[in-house]
């Protein structure tokens, strides 16, 4: 970590910037939300769409956030505050900050579902059961009282106690090291699921597109799972675009961090659907997926005992590297607008969170409507209103002296002003639309 001009922390280095936003991108929205959504959307088709997403609404999204927070120096709240003085645009950091509790409530209990799963492995109770067996452990372990309850606090306070000793110390140091290693398990499992029996119906239901199963509903869930798995629409690229010096490329950081992002996805889906096929599991079940899956895998790898402990540990970290992002959203706000200490702000805001993280590990039609609500509704909103704003209002030589203050020119910029301002847009108005009955495709 090194100080900035003006004695905001920032990252030390570009690989630095790359791996924390990474970081937050890179997590349960990839290996436990990305395959369970698209196993209840019918799979090739609903990939499709979500690459289209994050080509066309995701990477200039996550470039307009950047920016904003870059240009600003400030959490989202107060860059619009600053950037936009007396106006309106301020509420739109307000969503953003209300998103944040709402996702971290629902995330803290997956994760904490992830920290229990490591127990269970290092104990090996996976071993030799059936698939039926394995849904019956997840099933008892999600309903029964307290135990996820307990798993998700242990969460939300690891996550506290790393965001309060400052985001980047905290998360330059881990994410260098264990994303790699995240990313060779992944092709191990892909390795083995491949070769299970009857392993091609899950490549196929993956990558040959359906177009009968698309109905209104999955082109708003790949919308969704595209902001999702990115982490935009609610401030966490702002913040951190805070954090980014001026001699970094903003344009670099957004493709390689989609990029990257958008094939762990992938990679996941193809550790996972091939199993469930193979193993006779139904691939929309929900959110129980890949927890039940997974197990099952591992069962069938030689060595997949350490295997199975090495994975769900480097998730469990995969996670905590995207709730301290969440986390750090609420704290920036908390510290530079309502001058709280850092401390104390890190652990109001986690305190709230648990409250309503009790709530959503005890009650599933909660959880759902966190989950659906925020990823559907209020980040694709965001991520409208964000680049409206970069667009139309904050004017062509502001985002580019921007885009360009590391001293290169932005290639990109004729593509980019016509995106934000009118495709993206567009696009993203007219899923909601159709969401919401309006207009029918
Ligand atoms: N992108 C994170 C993941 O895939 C989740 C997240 C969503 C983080 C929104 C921050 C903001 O796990």
């Amino acid at each position: 970590m090194s100080k900035q001009e003006g004695g905001r922390d920032s990252f030390t280095n570009k690989f630095g910037v790359i791996a924390a936003a990474a970081g937050s991108a890179i997590g349960l929205g990839n290996i436990w939300r990305f395959p369970y959504v698209a196993g209840e959307n019918g799979g090739g088709a609903f990939l499709l769409l979500y690459l289209l997403f994050i080509l066309a609404i995701g990477v200039p999204v996550m470039l307009s956030e950047l920016l904003i927070g870059r240009k600003a120096q400030l959490n989202i709240f107060g860059a619009f505050r600053k950037l936009a003085p007396g106006s309106y645009w301020p509420l739109v950091g307000m969503m953003g900050v209300g998103a944040a509790f709402m996702i971290l409530s629902f995330y803290a209990v997956v994760a904490g579902w992830t920290l229990e799963y490591t127990f269970y492995a290092i104990g090996n109770q996976f071993a030799g059961e059936s698939p039926e067996g394995i849904k019956a452990i997840f099933d008892e372990l999600t309903t029964a009282s307290w135990r996820p309850v307990v798993f998700m606090l242990l969460f939300m306070a690891l996550s506290a106690f790393i965001v309060r000793s400052g985001v980047q110390k905290g998360i330059e140091r881990y994410t260098k090291i264990l994303m790699p290693l995240l990313l060779v398990i992944l092709l191990g499992l892909i390795f083995r699921s491949l070769s299970l029996d009857g392993a091609m119906a899950g490549v196929d239901f993956l990558f040959r597109p359906d177009f009968s199963k698309v109905d209104t509903n999955t082109i708003l869930e790949a919308l969704g799972q595209a902001f999702f798995s990115l982490s935009l629409g609610m401030g966490v690229m702002a913040t951190y675009g805070s954090y980014i010096k001026k001699k970094e490329s903003l344009g670099k950081t957004a493709i390689s961090v989609s990029l990257t992002d958008t094939f762990i996805a992938i990679l996941a889906g193809l550790a996972i659907f091939p199993a469930v096929f193979s193993f006779g599991l139904e691939p929309g079940q929900g959110p129980g997926l890949v927890f039940i899956t997974l197990p099952g895998i591992f069962n069938q790898m030689a060595g997949g005992y350490y295997f199975a402990i090495f994975f769900f540990v480097l998730l469990v970290i995969a996670a905590l590297t995207s709730s301290i992002s969440l986390l750090e959203v609420v704290v920036a706000y908390f510290v530079e607008e309502l001058k709280m200490k850092r401390s104390t702000a890190t652990w109001l805001a986690a305190g709230v969170m648990s409250a309503l993280g009790v709530v959503c590990a005890l009650n599933g039609a909660v959880f759902d409507f966190f989950d659906r609500t925020s990823s559907n509704i209020l980040l694709p909103l965001g991520g409208l209103l964000i680049v409206l704003f970069v667009g139309w209002f904050l004017g062509k030589q502001v985002v580019r002296d921007e885009l360009e203050a590391d001293g290169r020119a932005a290639f990109y910029f004729r593509l980019f002003v016509p995106v934000i301002r009118v495709l993206a847009p567009i696009a993203i108005a007219l899923v909601f639309l159709n969401g919401l009955g309006l207009l029918r495709f």
